[in-house]
């Protein structure tokens, strides 16, 4: 007999059915089938006049199972579920703790009313595994918020909170506090003798706008966003359909997409992203507590990864190296966190606690309560040396010590303390209180402990932890690094920075690489290249572009020309100046200039991302290919929809 993950129990008048299938009550197929047993079981007994439908633990349903998608759907199927409950003789009330995310939502839309607690959050994240809901979500949202509404949610994958579910008519209630004690009296009140109809027999709530879904959907086919288009397309023909043509074209269009590539690149990347911050020989290693974290350098990244923290509940303590920097870093923070508040990221409640917890300090002496100290400071070896040799002597001895080095050996900055077993490399990407990757760097000397910790961190910032082994560049910059010399030499062999910027875009990248490094501003790579030896740049086939473009004063949007020339400061233009640039490089080098083609851009630019990271497994700095892909996704703007190089480069059809 299969363990019972269903419970019913009879109170008076009502029925309270509990779902317990821990960690996330996801809606596996023993919960289907339980769950059948229960409407059954709900339906003989004539005492009760409603059913309570929540969960165990702190989550309502989160999703369907994804693990189940590999196979074909056992049944009872989740639609069959919903609609059972839609059609019993008593109404069924969701009593929603938690999240309500994919298939836990269509559960609760399938009931008559929705009450949740003001934790809870909702939403359709199906389009980010390359699917559209396939158990009504479809067509009974749009029977309980407007259409635009509809759309938003599924099509964005983005959840919204309780009070933004309620403002919008999805939820008739939030509680505070005693949920079920609160929603069995609700029910007694409210529900039993309401005439609400089931969800699906209600009337839209918004017409559809033509012309809108028409812009939406060319925007979606144009960005290869197979699913987003098939949700849109859905969504607005199925609100002109009986119920039943339109629960047909849903699960049509569901199934059509589960054997999509892009749904099969999707799951990869989702199982990916679970998989990879996980290190088998640290599962028994207990991570140090973190309460305080320390941040040196208050500029660019130290502001983001100050915010990040406090965004995730840090106490932060952020030193600069003279009273204007520590104002100037205050005030970068502040505005962080206002624009967070401003852009709903973050609630009154939390952007004051942020705050509060919140200081700086021209002082090292500020750090010796830090649990861990990250060092942001400018990238150059001498300032970080001498920085951690600062925080060894200030910091108590069992805080972790992380630098955000975007190059160095880690191992030497860690020699520089007298612990070097308790620093580790901790690299975020700008912005970093957004961008969710870091890569977790790991020295030959570190402890697994400090380790454990450090993945520990990132993970509780809501970040995509991915190890990584010391070498120049660790996983993200190498294999960059690699892609934009490919680059380079096709400049010199016979393409113009368009060219290629228009064949990464063709591909999926939302941004060309001398766009990009435009954005970033040129100034920076020009100062490492400078470092270089002339025999470091004699031993590479060395393009002197960039270089020449840094000695005209021209380095980048911000000084309205680079790669590009930006005459209203925003959008790139080509630039005669630039061309003939080009040209004459490869004239002086005696390069015959040939032509390339998109396709000839791209596998020139993939293959050079495949060879680094073939040689980064090799020498043992990423775990798997799977870390190569998140890291590239995550990191560098990668197509999320191909899968990352690797996953794309496996499944490349011949
Ligand atoms: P930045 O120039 O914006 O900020 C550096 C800050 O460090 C400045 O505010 C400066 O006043 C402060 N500082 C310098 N010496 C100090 C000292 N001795 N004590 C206290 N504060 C000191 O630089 P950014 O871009 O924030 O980079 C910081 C580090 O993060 C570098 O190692 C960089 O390679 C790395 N990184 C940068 C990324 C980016 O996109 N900007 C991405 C990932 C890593």
């Amino acid at each position: 007999m299969s363990p019972s993950v269903v419970t019913t129990i009879f109170e008076d008048d009502l029925a309270i059915v509990t779902i317990n299938y821990p960690p996330f009550n996801v809606a596996s197929h023993a919960v289907r089938a339980q769950l059948i047993e229960a409407i059954t079981q709900t339906n003989e007994n004539t005492a009760i006049q409603a059913v309570l439908l929540t969960c165990a633990g702190s989550t309502f349903v989160a999703s369907a199972d994804i693990k189940e998608y590999d196979n074909p759907l056992q049944a009872p199927s989740l639609s069959t579920v919903i609609d059972a409950i839609e059609k019993a003789p008593v109404p069924w009330v969701a009593v929603i703790n938690g999240t309500a995310l994919g298939g836990g939502l269509e559960l609760a839309l399938g009931c008559r009313f929705r009450l949740c607690d003001n934790k809870a959050n909702f939403g359709f994240r199906e389009v980010n595994l390359g699917l559209i809901p396939g158990a009504g979500g479809t067509y009974r949202l749009p029977r309980l918020i407007a259409m635009q509404e509809a759309l938003n949610l599924i099509t964005t994958g983005k959840p919204i909170n309780a009070r933004k579910a309620q403002q919008l008519g999805l939820i008739d209630e939030v509680f505070s506090k005693a949920l079920l004690t609160n929603a069995k009296e609700f029910t007694r009140a409210n529900v039993i003798r309401s005439e609400r109809l089931p969800t699906s027999e209600q009337d839209i709530v918004s017409p559809i706008r033509r012309t809108g879904i028409e812009k939406a959907l060319s925007v979606a086919k144009r960005r290869k966003q197979i699913a987003k288009a098939a949700a849109i397309d859905t969504i607005s023909r199925s609100a002109v359909m009986a119920v039943k043509d339109a629960a047909a074209l849903e699960r049509q269009t569901f199934l059509e997409l589960l054997q999509s590539d892009q749904s099969k690149a999707l799951q990869h990347l989702f199982f990916a992203e679970r998989s990879v911050p996980i290190v088998a020989d640290l599962q028994s290693v207990e991570p140090r507590s973190i309460a305080i974290v320390g941040i040196i350098g208050g500029g660019t990244m130290g502001t983001g990864i100050a915010a990040s923290a406090l965004l995730s509940g840090f106490t932060v303590v952020l030193v600069e190296r003279d009273t204007p920097s520590v104002e100037r870093a205050q005030r970068n923070i502040e505005k962080t966190l206002q624009d967070s508040l401003a852009r709903e990221i973050i609630t009154q409640e939390k952007f004051q606690n942020a705050l509060s917890n919140f200081s700086t300090s021209a002082q090292f002496s500020s750090l010796s309560n830090a649990d861990l100290a990250i060092e942001a400071v400018f990238e150059d070896l001498q300032i970080k040396n001498e920085v951690f040799k600062k925080l060894d002597e200030v910091t108590k001895p069992s805080a972790v010590l992380a630098t955000n080095t975007s190059y160095f050996d880690v191992s030497v900055i860690a020699n520089q303390t007298n612990i070097p077993s308790r620093v580790v490399g901790l690299h975020y990407f700008s912005p970093a209180h957004i961008m969710k990757l870091v890569e977790v760097i790991r020295t030959e000397s570190v402890a697994p402990e400090v380790f454990a910790t450090a993945l520990q961190f990132a993970k509780s910032t809501k970040k995509i932890a991915v190890p990584a082994g010391v070498c120049r560049g660790f996983i993200a910059n190498r294999i960059m690094s690699a892609y934009r010399q490919t680059c380079e030499h096709l400049l010199e062999d016979g393409a113009l920075p368009h060219q290629v910027d228009t064949a990464m875009k063709a591909y999926g990248f939302p941004i060309g690489i001398f766009e990009m490094q435009d954005l970033a501003g040129l100034d920076i790579g020009w100062a490492m290249r400078k470092q270089l030896t002339a025999a470091e740049k004699h031993n590479t086939r060395y393009v002197e572009i960039a270089d020449k473009i840094c000695e005209a004063k021209r380095f980048g949007r911000k000084t309205g020309s680079g790669f590009y020339k930006y005459e209203d400061g925003k959008t790139a233009q080509r630039d005669e100046w630039i061309e003939q640039l080009i040209l004459a490089e490869s004239t002086r080098k005696g390069i015959v200039r040939c032509e390339f083609s998109r396709a000839e851009i791209i596998d020139a630019i993939l293959a050079s991302i495949k060879d680094e990271a073939e040689a980064i497994l090799q020498e043992g700095i990423a775990d798997s290919p799977e870390a190569i892909d998140v890291v590239m996704v995550n990191g560098f703007g990668f197509p999320r929809w191909r899968g990352g190089p690797m996953y794309a480069a496996s499944t490349a059809k011949t």
